[in-house]
């Protein structure tokens, strides 16, 4: 039986760290509320040259070293981001060509918070059909820069960042070993989570940037609500999919929206504390970047082993959510 392995991976934060202290400049807000409500206390932020591209580039490039894969061996380059450079090219195209990857076919997703799992889960399906032997997924989000930063309820959760990882054909018992792709389409709606200008429905005017319809919007509340459900059944759906449940895994790493979610998932799922990785307070919520960052760390610094069982989970506007074991 054919899987896909995960034989690299790599992530950038950019250099310029946004402390709660610094937001308590800019917006009416204070680092103990943001503490205590969202387990935030800093995030990192773009340099003003610097776009998703630029930073799912270095991610990819630190992943294919650590893979020991050439560009060129790439067959597809995917590219999860609601922040890319332009809507069209897609921030795929311009990494594939920085990169020299030209044996690779690159394109953008669109998913959210979840975009990274729903890559893997698509790289997985090009290796495992055999069409594909050598596919690389990348999250990169510069949501700095569709940050309302007037606004307290949404600027102080969000930060910049990517991540990428090389996936490969093996016949071993490893690499991703089962994925679950949700949509909740009937909250589709960019007041509740989304960006409500610059695409076909509200294309960009002079009145449209002036109601600032051009940042993101967030019912915060209510996400959070839905967060609570569509995680840990996200979980659950990917865990019996690999014929497991909560006892099978090692590791758990849930997007980083919220501390109080991340806690309210792992207790509805039943995995202990000291099983979830968590890294919100450095970097806020990343969007796609999410998990594909905190990956990248937990097979760097060792607290993830060769073998071990990854459960990951995310959920975001859409509203979308994911879950996929994998074994690394
Ligand atoms: O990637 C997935 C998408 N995002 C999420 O998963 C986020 C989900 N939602 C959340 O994490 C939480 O709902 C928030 C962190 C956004 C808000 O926390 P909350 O505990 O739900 O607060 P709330 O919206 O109920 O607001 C409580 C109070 C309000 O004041 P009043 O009306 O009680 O006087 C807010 O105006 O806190 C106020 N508030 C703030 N105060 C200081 C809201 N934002 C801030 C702020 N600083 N930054």
């Amino acid at each position: 039986m054919i899987r896909s392995a995960i034989i690299g991976t790599g992530s950038y934060l950019p250099e310029k760290v946004l402390t709660n202290f610094d937001l308590e400049k800019m917006v009416d807000t204070s680092d103990e509320w943001i503490r205590q409500r969202t387990g935030i206390v800093e995030r990192r932020i773009a340099a003003e040259d610097e776009a998703s591209s630029d930073m799912g580039l270095e991610a990819a490039k630190r992943a294919l070293e650590d893979a020991g894969v050439n560009p060129l061996e790439l067959e597809a380059i995917i590219v999860a981001t609601i922040t890319p450079d332009t809507l069209f090219p897609s921030t795929a195209c311009v990494i594939q060509g920085k990169l020299g990857a030209r044996n690779a076919g690159a394109f953008d997703i669109s998913a959210a918070c979840c975009g990274f799992i729903y890559g893997l889960a698509i790289a997985d399906g090009f290796i495992r059909s055999g069409m594909m032997r050598t596919v690389m997924v990348i999250a990169a989000e510069t949501m700095s820069r569709v940050t309302d930063w007037t606004d307290r309820t949404t600027c102080v959760l969000l930060g910049d960042a990517a991540g990428a990882a090389v996936l490969r054909a093996t016949t071993e018992d490893r690499g991703i070993l089962s994925s679950f792709l949700g949509a909740a389409g009937e909250y589709a709606d960019p007041f509740l989570l989304g960006m409500p200008a610059g695409g076909s429905r509200m294309p960009a005017t002079p009145e449209t940037v002036e109601k600032r319809l051009h940042f993101l919007k967030m019912r915060g509340r209510e996400v959070f609500k839905l967060g609570v459900k569509m995680m840990p059944e996200a979980g659950l759906k990917a865990l019996e999919l690999a014929g497991m449940t909560p006892k099978d895994i090692d590791l758990f790493i849930p997007h980083q929206a919220n501390i109080r979610i991340i806690d309210a998932v792992g207790e509805r799922l039943g995995i202990p504390k000291e099983k979830i990785y968590v890294n919100i307070h450095k970097y806020g919520n990343t969007s796609a970047a999410t998990v594909a960052v905190a990956l990248d760390e937990v097979r760097r610094n060792g607290i993830a082993k060769e073998g071990d069982n990854i459960l990951m989970v995310s959920f975001g506007s859409g509203m979308t959510y994911a879950g996929t074991v994998i074994r690394l």
